[in-house]
């Protein structure tokens, strides 16, 4: 291969930054046709396609259009984004919220009325989420046998939930109206819906059914996340699909100072146009300083690639080992046990987030928390560990997360990686009780998915402890949580 180009670093696989998002003329232009029916009605809209294909980068792009653009229309935007399970319910939700009191404090509502209203009605909207998900949200966290730890819960429910969605669609309203006094809107931006618990989706479901005058609610969902059924839903869709050769050139020049030519991008186009994939190829031209000529891109596509590889590869190696150890994780990453899984405890904190927080891998999350920058990143990752190491890092996760429990504000997320961490570090004993109690809890808040997940764990660790009353009882939940995910009158909610 030629080497013309002058070596530098990996460019972030972090949803692109506004300014330098490129091509997608077409799907701007429909997002921000929707902006009077937002004013008028309120208004939804999905936009879906395969994973890397873009999607929370033209969400970044809309907010960035709406609420910071010069001359634009400074639109209030909210935003906030789903993970796999197992995850918290409703944790998209108070996020939301949670962006919405930083706006308040931060001094973005001139009125001081609008100031009080969205405050009061933030917080008795997040009151109510709070109180709704209580019952699987543990108070504390108690030593139970030895140092094995497990939460201690609310009591029974206090909330139902149709007054959860009244709290939420009110103080939309509230949002809508008092925007529209303005002239602006209120953007709700919402990514990864395709991973919202079922409580969540109900959530979701019932507010872009009934949305309220003056606001804009934009959601992405992955091809196949079945949000597709759009009588159901009853959204416009603007559809992604692979970068055209004239944005592959775009984002060559202006994300990474490289210029394909017709036939380099054309080929492009064919064999890696979508984004993710463009991004690892250039990324691995830019660090070995290499011309993107159709010869150089021929062979480092040639055969089987795998985009996620190809960026790896072209990591530093102390990348790689972070990526390799911290894969492990369920995101958001507490910063202290990121720091404990790296081997440097106390005052090498401060280092280690400022290299996080420059590294094209991983990045920082609004509460604090880190995660992959892109999650093919940390499925890579992951899936390069050998069976011992993986067993060993999830040894270590556990001890990390017991060390800093008192440094974690999240319990529940806490308790839901060790459940995690206690099963693939094959500890069956404190893994089994740990699993079905989470388990249940979910189950008791219809959160089938990650009541599924848990309740498997806990039926591999009985059968490895050769538990029979736990195993027969850990296989009575798995078949009422199937028995409830195939309700098809339950899954239309
Ligand atoms: N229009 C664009 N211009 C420049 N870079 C882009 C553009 N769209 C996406 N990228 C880059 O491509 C990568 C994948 O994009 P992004 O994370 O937005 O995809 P996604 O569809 O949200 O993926 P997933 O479904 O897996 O969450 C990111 O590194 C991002 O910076
Ligand atoms: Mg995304």
């Amino acid at each position: 291969m030629n080497q013309i180009q002058r070596r530098t670093g990996n460019i972030s696989y972090a949803p692109c930054p506004p300014e330098e998002f490129c091509g997608r003329y077409e799907e701007r232009e429909r997002l921000r046709s929707l902006l009077p029916r937002a004013e008028e009605h309120g208004q939804a809209v999905m936009i879906s396609g395969p994973p890397g294909i873009g999607k929370s980068s033209l969400l970044n792009w809309l907010a960035y259009d709406l609420q910071d653009r010069p001359g634009g229309s400074r639109s209030l935007v909210i935003r906030a984004e789903i993970f796999e399970p197992p995850r918290m319910i409703f944790s998209a939700f108070r996020k939301l919220l949670y962006d919405l009191q930083l706006h308040a404090v931060s001094g973005w509502f001139r009125s001081p009325f609008g100031i009080e209203y969205v405050k009061e009605a933030a917080r008795y909207a997040n009151d109510l989420l709070e109180k709704y998900a209580a019952p699987v949200e543990p108070v504390g966290l108690l030593p139970k046998t030895g140092e094995e730890i497990i939460g201690v819960f609310a009591q029974a429910p206090e909330v139902e939930y149709d007054r959860v969605r009244e709290g939420f669609w009110e103080l939309l309203q509230a949002l809508g109206s008092l925007m529209a006094d303005s002239g602006r809107i209120a953007v709700v931006l919402l990514d990864d819906a395709h991973l919202a618990s079922r409580p969540d989706r109900r959530l979701l479901k019932d507010i872009i059914h009934d949305l309220p005058p003056g606001v804009l609610l934009a959601f992405t969902c992955q091809d196949g996340g079945g949000y597709e059924m759009t009588d159901e839903w009853d959204v416009p869709v603007v559809h992604l699909s692979r970068m055209q050769g004239h944005e592959i050139q775009e984002m060559g020049m202006k994300r990474f100072g490289l210029s394909p030519d017709d036939t380099a991008a054309a080929f492009l186009e064919e064999t890696a146009g979508d984004p993710f994939s463009l991004m690892a190829c250039f990324n691995a031209l830019r660090v070995r300083g290499l011309a993107p000529t159709p010869e150089v891109l021929e062979e480092l596509l040639a055969g089987e690639w795998d985009p996620a590889e190809i960026a790896f590869d072209a990591l530093p190696e102390i990348w790689q080992a972070w990526a390799e150890m911290l894969s492990v994780l369920n995101p958001p990453f507490p910063v202290p046990v990121m720091a404990c899984m790296l081997s440097s405890p106390g005052p090498a904190l401060v280092p280690i987030t400022d290299n996080l927080q420059e590294s094209p891998i991983f990045i920082r999350l609004p509460g604090g928390g880190y995660a992959f920058a892109h999650h093919f990143l940390q499925e890579y990752s992951l899936k390069r560990l050998s069976a011992d190491t993986k067993m060993a890092l999830n040894a270590m996760a556990v001890e990390c997360f017991e060390q800093s429990m008192h440094l974690i504000p999240v319990r529940l997320h806490a308790l839901l990686s060790l459940a995690g961490h206690h099963f693939n570090a094959q500890d069956y004993e404190k893994a089994a009780d740990l699993n079905l109690e989470l388990a249940l809890r979910f189950y008791n808040r219809e959160d089938y998915d990650t009541a599924l997940i848990l309740t498997r764990q806990a039926i591999v660790s009985a059968e490895h402890m050769g538990d029979d009353t736990l195993l027969a009882a850990a296989k009575r939940q798995r078949d009422l949580i199937q028995q409830k995910m195939s309700d098809p009158a339950g899954t239309a909610q």
